[in-house]
């Protein structure tokens, strides 16, 4: 019989954990079970700075981005001291689960208090998407439709005077955000960590759309590109003679009000969470898959790896001839 739960929000934010957060208090309230929201991450967790919830306090944070629990990349719990501190912590609270949303990094601190007997449960919480176990994580879907919105007001620009367009969007291990926004706004090259770059093909075909008459020429490039952009930069002068502006999107990619789907799968992964540590199950990783709510075994989910994007990289090409 689960008694009390604990939320934390933890690593980079991502509209829509609001939303997460919102729905397992409700659900847990409504089953009543009693809630505790941790601040700053682990680094709360380890401090012991949790408080009470209740279904009051998360009225009027559904549309809002951001975490209200807050969040912190914390270097103390990957340490041992650190670790069994917030053991201890969850402990004394006498905390029977824990619901942790956040990315890879923070899916593994989950993986670690489960494999020393927390009941831990993973949300994806991630504008990267990079958790492939699942189909989207939270807060992904909102930074593409922001990165599209800039990508758009880059174009205008690009267009009056000719120059190629060069936009770097988050993602350092995972091209998913440049991919998806790339297609979504007609990049003309999108260049991403999984997939090769080839410097003479880039130049060819800005080039090439030069010829056709087009008068913009945008080169969308994940944060993690095999290239920088200052290097592209520099090669796109050297060999086509175009000039060419760099925009670094950066982190206005992780604020603004959650998309509707990202409220949505937030809202369902939070009621999600909370009925599988009902039933008892730890240590699972939820997720979406086919529009359909699913719970893995946190371990595996993290081994799985995603496949090249292959249809998509070849949709891109071919919508941008
Ligand atoms: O994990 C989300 C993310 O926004 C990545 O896309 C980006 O590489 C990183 O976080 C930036 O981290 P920070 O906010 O710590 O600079």
């Amino acid at each position: 019989m689960i008694k009390r739960i604990a939320i934390l929000t933890s690593g980079g934010d991502s509209p829509g954990m609001n939303a997460a957060v919102r729905s397992i208090v409700r659900t847990a309230i409504h089953y009543d079970i009693e809630v505790y929201g941790i601040k700053r991450g682990y680094q709360g967790l380890i401090e012991g700075d949790l408080i009470k919830m209740d279904t009051r306090s998360v009225s009027d944070i559904l549309d809002r981005g951001g975490t209200m629990l807050l969040t912190a990349r914390s270097e103390a719990f990957m340490t041992e001291e650190g670790f069994g501190r917030a053991l201890d912590v969850l402990k004394e609270y006498s905390i029977d689960g824990l619901v942790v949303i956040g990315g890879n990094g923070s899916m593994r601190g989950a993986k670690d208090l489960s494999d020393s007997g927390v009941a831990a449960i993973g949300i994806p919480g991630t504008i990267d998407n990079d958790l492939p176990y699942t189909d989207f994580t939270i807060g992904f879907d909102t930074a593409v439709n922001t990165a599209i919105n800039a990508i758009g007001n880059l174009r205008d620009t690009s267009s009056s005077h000719g120059r190629v367009t060069i936009v770097q969007l988050m993602g350092r291990h995972c091209g998913d955000i440049a991919l998806f926004a790339g297609i979504g706004s007609g990049a003309d090259v999108i260049i991403v960590p999984e997939d090769e770059y080839d410097e003479d093909e880039v130049c060819r075909r800005v080039l090439e759309g030069k010829k056709r008459g087009k008068l913009h020429c945008l080169i969308i490039a994940a944060e993690g590109a095999p290239v920088t952009c200052e290097e592209l930069k520099t090669v796109i002068m050297e060999k086509t003679g175009m000039e060419s502006r760099i925009t670094v999107l950066g982190h206005v990619q992780r604020g603004g009000s959650p998309s509707s789907y990202d409220r949505l799968i937030a809202s369902r992964m939070g009621a999600y969470a909370v009925k599988v540590l009902m039933e008892g199950r730890k240590a699972r990783a939820v997720g979406i898959k086919n529009e359909q709510m699913i719970d893995l075994d946190i371990t595996e989910a993290l081994e799985i790896r995603r496949e090249k994007r292959l249809e998509l990289i070849e949709l891109g090409d071919i919508l941008a001839e």
